[in-house]
């Protein structure tokens, strides 16, 4: 996002950051629980508890940094805002955040679109087994575009189903034909 212009650049436009910020978080991140998007490791736990004390983890899922940034960030947060994080937890939490919400981590957009999806995003999705995902791509492989994420319930059951439902959708359901080869 705005990062690498500097911190004290970013906060001469604070008010205005705060407000996008907002509202963003009022529109789009109602039923997404983006704690769960974090997979368990070492330091998931100090990420879901220091990180959305003032806000939102959204930013810190989809944050995509190493770990020398990560650490900025961590140290920016203590210095700036007062974040009330012990300094021997940077190191842990950095780690994590550079594992899972660094690079590597193949979610770039959330809703994501259930016809597009590859199996590495899938996996991160909360409660979804390796059989499950296979049995997801091999149904879009043999059987063509899902027309709705409501399909989904047959094949990987109703409770699985209810809770990755808010972080996948149809994109033009209505274009989707089942009868073409
Ligand atoms: C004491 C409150 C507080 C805590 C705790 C806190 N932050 Fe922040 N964070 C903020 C504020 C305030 C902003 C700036 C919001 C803005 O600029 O609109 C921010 C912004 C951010 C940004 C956006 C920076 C950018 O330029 O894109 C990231 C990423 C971030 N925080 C990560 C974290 C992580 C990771 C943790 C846990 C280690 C954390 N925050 C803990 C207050 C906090």
């Amino acid at each position: 996002m705005f990062l690498g212009e500097g911190w004290s650049r970013r906060l001469a436009g604070g008010l205005l950051l705060a407000s996008a910020w907002a509202g963003v978080d009022a529109s789009e991140s109602g039923k997404i629980d983006y704690q769960a998007l974090l997979p368990d490791g070492p330091g998931k736990v100090q990420v879901a508890t220091y990180c959305a004390m003032c806000h939102d983890l959204k930013y810190v899922v989809f944050g995509n940094r190493n770990k020398e940034q990560w650490l900025g960030i961590i140290d920016a947060m203590i210095s700036d805002f007062k974040a009330p994080i012990p300094d021997d937890e940077a190191e842990g939490l950095s780690a994590y955040l550079a594992a899972h919400c660094g690079p590597a981590n193949p979610i770039r957009e959330m809703p994501m679109d259930l016809n597009r999806v590859g199996g590495r995003e899938l996996s991160r999705l909360p409660g979804l087994k390796a059989e499950q995902i296979q049995a997801i791509l091999r149904h879009r492989e043999e059987g063509g575009p899902f027309s709705g994420v409501e399909e989904l319930e047959a094949l990987i059951g109703k409770s699985t189903f209810l809770k990755i439902k808010p972080y996948l959708y149809v994109r033009d359901p209505a274009s989707i034909s089942k009868s073409s080869p």
